[in-house]
C-alpha cells in the first residue's frame, strides 16, 4: 500500500509589520487589550500590489525546492483560501500554478477557512492513496487584511496575512506517512464566521459596501467557546483512535487564532509548553496559512527531524474543524 507523506514545509510572509501599537492609532484599541485577549503582539500584511496568488507562489517555489522537486514533477495544486484572488473564477490555484511553471495538471481552491491546511492534508492523502497522484502541492495562503474592516475593532486586530506551503508525496515508508486526518463541519453555525456580501446571496452593491458587508464578520465569543470545546475533543479522538498518547507527540501544532485558545487546549490534554507551537504572538491569525507558517517556524529553526510525529488542529469559519496526526516526511534544515 502506498503511504502519502509531507515531504517538505515552507512559508511567505509579506514584509510590512503591522505592530498593535500601529493598530491603536487606526481604531479605538489597545496593545494591553490585544495582547491579553489574544497575545497577538504583531501581524503582517500584503502590500496593495500583492494578490494571494503572489504569495501562495512564493511559499510554493519554496515548498516544491525544499521537496528536491521541479515544477514538472508536481501533478495537483489545491490551494485553501478565504481570500481568493477573485470571487468565483479563476481560481488561485490556477493562477498559482501557472506562476509556478505548473500547466495541464488539477489546480482547484476550497473554501474551509482557517481549517484549510488539515482539509488539504485530507485530500492529498485520499488523491495519492488512489495511486494516480505522485506529489500533490498544497498551499493554504491569505491575504486577509484585503477582507478585514478597519473600522471594526472586533476583527481588524486579529488577523494577518501570509501563505504557508508543502509537497504531499507517495512513498512505501509507514515511518515517514501522514498517519490519520478527522476533517468535519456544521453549517449550523455558519454565521459566527462570514463576510455577506460579494457573493450570490448579497451581491455587491453600493448600498452593501457602504454598509461594510464585504468585510469578514465574527461572533468571537460564541466562536471562541466553541472551539476551545471542539479542538479539545477532536485531539482526544484522533490520540485515543491512533492508540497514541500526548507524550509521544513531538509538536503539537494548532491553528494560531489566539493564545487563550492555544493554551486551554494545550493544558486539557496535558502537553508541555515544549511540545506546544506558537506563532500568533508574530503572524495573528492568517486563517488557512497559520498551520503550514507554525510548521515552518519549527522546521526553520532545525528543531523538526525526519520521522518527528506532528499533531495538529484547527478550527474555523463554515464552521469547519479537523486534526491530523502525521511523521515529518522532509529533511531537516
Ligand atoms: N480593543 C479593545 N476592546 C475591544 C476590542 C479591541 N480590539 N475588541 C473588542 N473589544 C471589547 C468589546 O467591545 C467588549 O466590550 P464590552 O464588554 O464593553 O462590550 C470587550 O472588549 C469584550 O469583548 P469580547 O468579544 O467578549 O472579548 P473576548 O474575550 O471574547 O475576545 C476574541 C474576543 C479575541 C475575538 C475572542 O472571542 C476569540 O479569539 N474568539 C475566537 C476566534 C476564533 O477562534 N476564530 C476561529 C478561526 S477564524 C477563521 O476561521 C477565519
Amino acid at each position: 500500500m502506498k503511504y502519502a507523506s509531507l515531504k517538505s514545509i515552507a512559508s511567505y510572509v509579506p514584509s510590512r509589520c503591522v505592530s498593535n501599537f500601529d493598530l491603536e492609532k487606526m481604531v479605538d484599541t489597545s496593545d494591553e487589550w490585544i495582547t491579553k485577549r489574544t497575545g497577538i503582539k504583531t501581524r503582517y500584511f500584503a502590500e496593495s500590489s500583492e494578490a494571494t496568488s503572489d504569495l501562495a507562489t512564493k511559499a510554493g517555489q519554496e515548498a516544491i525546492r525544499r521537496a528536491g522537486l521541479k515544477p514538472s514533477d508536481i501533478d495537483m495544486v489545491i490551494v485553501a483560501t478565504l481570500s481568493p484572488d477573485y470571487i468565483g473564477m479563476p481560481s488561485t490555484a490556477c493562477i498559482t500554478s501557472y506562476n509556478l511553471g505548473i500547466e495541464n495538471v488539477p489546480a482547484f481552491d476550497i473554501t474551509t477557512a482557517c481549517t484549510g491546511y488539515i482539509y488539504l492534508l485530507s485530500m492529498a492523502k485520499a488523491f495519492i492513496q488512489t495511486g494516480e497522484y505522485q506529489n500533490i502541492l498544497i498551499i493554504g495562503a491569505e491575504k486577509i487584511s484585503s477582507l478585514l474592516d478597519f473600522s471594526d475593532r472586533t476583527t481588524c486586530v486579529l488577523f494577518g496575512d501570509g501563505a504557508g506551503a508543502s509537497v504531499v508525496s507517495a512513498t512505501e515508508n509507514e515511518g515517514e506517512a501522514i498517519v490519520d486526518v478527522h476533517i468535519s463541519a456544521n453549517g449550523k453555525y455558519s454565521d459566527f464566521l462570514i463576510t455577506p456580501a460579494c457573493g450570490s446571496k448579497i451581491p455587491a452593491s453600493a448600498e452593501a459596501l457602504a454598509n461594510h458587508l464585504q468585510f469578514i464578520k465574527m461572533k468571537g465569543n460564541e466562536t471562541f467557546k466553541l472551539a476551545v470545546k471542539t479542538l479539545a475533543s477532536d485531539v482526544e479522538h484522533i490520540l485515543q483512535k491512533n492508540s497514541i498518547a500526548p507524550s509521544e507527540v513531538k509538536y503539537f501544532i494548532p491553528h494560531q487564532a489566539n493564545l487563550r485558545i492555544i493554551s486551554a487546549v494545550g493544558e486539557m490534554l496535558d502537553f508541555s509548553s515544549d511540545q506546544v507551537v506558537v506563532t500568533v504572538d508574530k503572524y495573528g491569525n492568517t486563517s488557512a496559512a497559520s498551520i503550514p507558517m507554525a510548521i515552518n517556524s519549527v522546521y526553520e529553526s532545525g528543531k523538526l527531524a525526519k520521522g518527528d510525529l506532528l499533531l495538529l488542529d484547527a478550527f474555523g469559519g463554515g464552521l469547519t474543524w479537523g486534526s491530523a496526526l502525521l511523521r515529518f516526511g522532509g529533511d531537516s534544515l
